[in-house]
């Protein structure tokens, strides 16, 4: 076994967990009638309802001392200190250097980071104001009108999700788009109907070597290029981000049009980075600012308030009792907020990217589970589409439920009927319905007695399901920066309590590398023979001499 599983924090809470299956939130609640204020929260400008949890306080307390034993508190520390926390590649994670707006030095290796920081957001300021106010403009002399981020990974995700997050404030005279898949579908739709003389790519790779990216970029090259029928145009109508500037050279960027970050800034964790450029060019770099002043505000959070009160550590616990005592495999994020409708492929990235790891960070298999499948769908459509098996089926799916008190807009009788489903949907969750309760139910709106016991096992909801409901005022950047940082540092403690690296992604790797030899195969028109028979008859059935 585990130290952690031995340790007596965790056999703690699995003794606990033996009577916290029978727990009941409608008796919770009955008991304390308190119960919201005592387990909600304000962190930053995001407001926290946990009540609908199946803890007690006896739960919160047991979880807080495995926080504590895992060294929750030194972790943190050792994250903002600039450690080098992600061991495998001996890279600290410093994103939160990215939107430090103390105006005290970021150490690392001796040297404060802060400067560097500053004067890449400073060259984009210049050079989103340029793109916007017409200063810069194509080879041709026109302004831009439509700019195409490619990317993939943390290097598309983030930027499209706060892109689409603050689509109210997007230009409307600017196109944004974002490519990503290789598929060259997904950059022949998103050229379609875009003049190249008007038209910025940003290309948008750490490495600059992803085989996705650089196929997209060159494809995107030859666009241009052909449209233009002059070479120098990707002078003046690409620019890139990465921390690879030989590589960007290499593509013919000019180093004016490069805006580096670095390599303690992981991928999934870019968007604070120069990779927010794109969004910075969207809304205006103050409206980038403030988003990482919303997150600045979590992270002061996040480093300085206790743990029992602590969002991201409370979240964090949260998901690992569920996870570890109560056997939940997925979780579920509901934004009630169209704007939000890329949060949960966001989401995705960040948590299973980062913590669907099985070996810990001295090397052994873990013998306990680690992150949950995350997904999700804006309400109220999910309503309409998977939310039976949340309120009926056989598994216990825990969700965030994530709302704008104020709407984007204000077409009349909308936005409280949003709200009102978004609450009842959470209350439904919680309370459910016993049959006795649908019985009578259905014979007080008519319904024969004995039509009404047939029916009523199936129009009973077990209720006891779970959920957080974090509220924001309205969708503002610096409401979206605090959620997204609340995110990063939830995943951040869960890889803490497990024992594992959250900032490594070694599960990548073999599908690229098998990619390469399928790929020559592929081009070879001939399968290789040491392949395996299934690969080898899908090489034959899809390939071209087939
Ligand atoms: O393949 C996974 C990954 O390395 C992600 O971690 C990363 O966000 C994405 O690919 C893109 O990488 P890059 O920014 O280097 O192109």
């Amino acid at each position: 076994m585990s130290a952690l599983v031995e340790s007596p924090a965790w056999q703690a809470l699995v003794e606990h967990a033996a009577t916290a299956r029978d727990l009941s939130l409608r008796t919770l609640f009955d008991a304390d009638a308190d119960r919201f204020a005592h387990f909600s929260l304000a962190a930053g400008p995001l407001f926290i309802d946990c009540s609908k949890h199946l803890v007690t306080a006896r739960t919160r307390e047991l979880l807080v001392a495995l926080a504590r034993q895992q060294g929750m508190d030194s972790a943190i520390a050792d994250l903002f200190g600039g450690v080098r926390l992600n061991h495998t590649e001996r890279r600290p994670a410093l994103h939160t250097a990215l939107r430090d707006r103390s105006g005290q030095p970021v150490m690392l290796d001796g040297r404060d980071v802060m400067p560097d920081v500053r004067s890449v957001l400073a060259r984009m300021r210049r050079f989103s104001d340029g793109v916007r106010d017409g200063a810069l403009r194509g080879l041709g002399g026109e302004p831009f009108d439509a700019v195409v981020n490619i990317g993939i990974g943390g290097s598309d995700l983030g930027p499209q999700m706060v892109v689409e997050a603050l689509r109210a404030h997007v230009r409307p005279d600017l196109k944004v788009r974002f490519v990503s898949n290789v598929d060259d579908t997904h950059l022949v739709e998103s050229l379609r109907g875009l003049d190249p003389a008007r038209t910025l790519f940003l290309v948008s790779s750490k490495t600059f070597t992803t085989q996705e990216t650089m196929t997209n970029a060159a494809s995107a090259r030859r666009w241009l290029v052909s449209g233009l029928r002059d070479e120098r145009a990707v002078a003046t109508h690409f620019a890139a981000i990465s921390t690879n500037l030989e590589a960007t050279a290499a593509f013919g960027i000019a180093p004016d049009r490069v805006f580096e970050f670095w390599d303690w800034v992981g991928g999934r964790y870019s968007l604070w980075s120069a990779i927010g450029l794109p969004i910075a060019i969207a809304v205006g770099m103050d409206r980038f600012e403030s988003l990482l002043g919303g997150a600045h505000a979590m992270d002061r959070h996040f480093r300085t308030a206790p743990l029992e009160t602590n969002a991201p550590v409370l979240l964090g616990l949260l998901g690992v009792w569920y996870r570890n005592f109560l056997g939940c495999a997925t979780q579920a994020v509901l934004p009630y907020e169209q704007y939000l409708h890329r949060l949960p492929a966001y989401l995705q990235q960040l948590d299973m990217e980062s913590n669907g790891k099985r070996t810990d960070r001295s090397g052994r298999p873990v013998d306990y589970d680690t992150g949950p499948v995350v997904w999700g769908e804006p309400g109220t459509n999910g309503q309409h589409a998977f939310f039976q098996l949340l309120h009926q089926g056989t598994q216990m799916v825990p969700a965030d439920f994530i709302l704008a008190a104020r709407g984007a807009h204000d077409l009349e009788g909308h936005h409280d009927i949003l709200l009102a489903n978004c609450i009842a949907q959470s209350q439904a969750l919680a309370f459910g319905k016993t049959e006795a309760e649908a019985g009578a139910e259905m014979i007080r709106n008519g319904i024969d007695p004995a039509e009404a016991d047939r029916l009523a096992p199936y129009r009973a909801f077990p209720g006891n399901r779970p959920s957080t409901t974090i509220v924001m005022d309205s969708l503002t950047p610096e409401a979206l920066g605090a959620l997204i940082a609340l995110f990063e540092h939830r995943v951040f403690v869960q890889a803490t309590l497990w024992n594992i690296n959250p900032f490594d992604q070694w599960g990548v790797e073999l599908g690229k590398q098998l990619a390469g030899t399928v790929l020559a195969s592929l081009r070879a028109g001939t399968p290789a023979a040491n392949l395996d028979g299934s690969t080898r008859g899908l090489i034959d059935r899809v390939g071209r001499n087939t």
